[in-house]
């Protein structure tokens, strides 16, 4: 068929940014893939609810999963409602019932895309058509996903580092520069819609670890338990340790690093604050701006900097992923397939 159509689970943040620019660029991804790609349901949970964006012709919004799972007449299924439960469900049974699905769901994939993987290889349903991809849940709108499954296939990655949470750069940035008190920061990623529903996992440090636990699997092939990487997030900073680390000459960056060990048996990783000097380039990073170092044999030093958080920036990632499901590109491989790749839980040994 010359048309494309999609059941996006949620309306929010990304859910209205990927439909804005799915209207605003509808001729263009025409011509780029052939097909006109059409949004013909939204599932939220409260359908009273004003939306900040404008629904396109034909659109529905629905409060049924199954209004949008049991409808043949849609092609794929995308899943910006969070969480980690019927989110869950909704990506299993959409690609169970041959649907491609698109996700921006970090804690889902964190947690389970063994298991998606396995479900997806079981229904060969890659045979069928159906295919996953889930580009914006690593650092919003940097390609990192596709760059780690591309660029690195020839490579040995040694060390990723960085800073992959934009809610908690936000607020750093904020309490630091513009000496904002923790909760006025907060409030403020929250309206600018940095903050995930659950603000815990941001500045608990949970968001970056399972963006770290999704780097490690993609470069290691390795499925850690991401309740074993040590996590620390910004919540016992205070205005002293800014003080102390602009002494110092520096500032405090929420950090996440994952690095192998010299001989190449294993991985140690953490997310913590540190204290990061000014000659750093991550120093100047502000705002919900993301920075990744990937340090590897054959590529030496790749910086990876762009807009880690907010709806243009993660719809725009979305919505790459849905254009190039609807230019027929295949699935990307995973960079290392699953390996025996040891998790070592001593980073201290490694790094300081
Ligand atoms: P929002 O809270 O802004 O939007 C969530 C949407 O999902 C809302 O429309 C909500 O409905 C709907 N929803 C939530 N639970 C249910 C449910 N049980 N049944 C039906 N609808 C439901 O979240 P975001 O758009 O910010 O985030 C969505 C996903 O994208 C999350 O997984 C997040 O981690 C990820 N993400 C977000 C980024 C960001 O910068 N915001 C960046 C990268 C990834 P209603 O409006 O009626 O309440
Ligand atoms: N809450 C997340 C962040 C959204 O601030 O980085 C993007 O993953």
């Amino acid at each position: 068929s010359d048309t494309v159509t999609l059941g996006i689970f949620g309306g929010g943040t990304v859910g209205g940014g990927i439909v804005e620019i799915l209207t605003k660029k509808r001729s263009h991804f025409k011509l780029l893939t052939g097909k006109d790609i059409v949004v013909r349901k939204i599932c939220v949970r409260d359908a009273t609810k004003s939306r900040d964006f404008e629904l396109p012709d034909g659109c529905e919004i629905v409060t049924s999963y199954d209004d949008i799972l049991d409808d043949e007449t849609i092609d794929y299924a995308v899943e910006v409602m969070g969480g980690t439960t019927d989110a869950k469900d909704v990506v299993m049974s959409a690609l169970r019932k041959g649907k491609s699905v698109v996700t921006a769901n970090k804690a889902l994939i964190a947690k389970d895309l063994a298991e998606i993987e396995g479900v997806l290889a079981s229904l060969g349903a890659e045979d069928a058509g159906a295919q996953f991809r889930y580009e914006a849940a690593v650092c919003g709108g940097i390609p990192i996903i596709r760059s780690m499954q591309g660029d690195f296939v020839g490579a040995n990655v040694k060390l990723m580092s960085g800073i992959i949470n934009g809610c908690t750069n936000f607020m750093l940035t904020a309490m630091d520069r513009d000496g904002k008190s923790y909760e006025d920061a907060l409030s403020q990623a929250s309206d600018l819609g940095y903050a995930e529903a659950d603000p815990t996992l941001d500045v608990g440090g949970f968001d970056a670890r399972s963006k770290l636990k999704i780097l490690m699997r993609l470069a290691y092939g390795m499925d850690v338990d991401e309740d074993e990487i040590s996590c620390r997030g910004i919540t016992e900073l205070t205005k002293i340790d800014f003080e102390y680390a602009k002494t110092l000459g520096g500032t405090i960056k929420l950090l996440g690093v994952a690095a192998l060990n010299d001989d190449g048996s294993k991985v140690s990783a953490f997310v913590s604050p540190c204290y990061v000097t000014n000659a750093d380039p991550l120093s100047s990073v502000s705002g919900a701006t993301n920075a990744i170092e990937v340090v590897s044999d054959n590529l030496v030093s790749s910086i990876y900097i762009g807009q880690g958080a907010g709806r243009y920036p993660t719809a725009n990632s979305c919505v790459n992923d849905i254009v190039s499901l609807a230019r027929g590109d295949s699935t990307p491989l995973p960079f290392n397939p699953k390996s025996d790749m040891k998790f070592a839980n001593n980073y201290e040994s490694v790094f300081f």
